[in-house]
């Protein structure tokens, strides 16, 4: 693949976070939360770019050795092409480096591909939680152990 650039965001790359959001999340973030993804030192946010474009990003939230991942979005016309999987492994190294244990996210129990990247990547479930979502839409809680 040509030139997958992996980058910290900034915030003059709100907008094109916001529109893969809206273009693949039920529930899309606002603005300002992304803005603070960006700003605040807790929390990590990483886009990747392909050609200029802004085609895949990952936003992740840090409490003493523990982190959550809130999302992690690709834009549907790169999806399959290994972008996310790349995306992550920047992201896990990053928050190893800044001693980051343990891992935590939630996802909608009928995301396939989803709960498979998670999978290879070596997140396991422990657990559910019935309706997060919404009515009937339950979320598996998955974590990975970092070091
Ligand atoms: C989940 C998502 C980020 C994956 O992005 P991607 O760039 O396509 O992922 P990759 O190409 O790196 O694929 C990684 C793995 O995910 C799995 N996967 C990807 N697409 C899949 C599909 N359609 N069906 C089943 N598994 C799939 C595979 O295990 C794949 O590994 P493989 O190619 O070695 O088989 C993307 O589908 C997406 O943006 N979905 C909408 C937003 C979303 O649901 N985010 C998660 C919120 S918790």
């Amino acid at each position: 693949m040509a030139d997958l650039v992996i980058r910290q965001g900034t915030v003059s790359d709100i907008q094109a976070i916001m529109a893969l959001e809206q273009g693949s999340i039920e529930h899309p973030w606002e603005s300002k939360a992304i803005e603070t993804l960006i700003t605040d030192n807790n929390k990590v946010c990483l886009v990747a770019e392909l050609d200029g474009i802004i085609v895949s990003y990952v936003g992740a939230e840090s409490v003493l050795d523990e982190s959550n991942v809130g999302n992690i979005v690709t834009h549907r016309e790169y999806r399959g092409r290994g972008i996310a999987t790349k995306l992550f492994k920047v992201l896990l190294a990053e928050l190893m480096e800044k001693g980051i244990r343990k891992l935590f996210l939630e996802v909608e129990h009928d995301n396939v591909p989803a709960i498979a990247l998670y999978e290879k990547l070596g997140f396991t479930g422990y657990g559910y939680r019935r309706d997060y979502y919404g009515k009937g839409k339950d979320a598996v809680l998955m974590s990975l152990e970092l070091c």
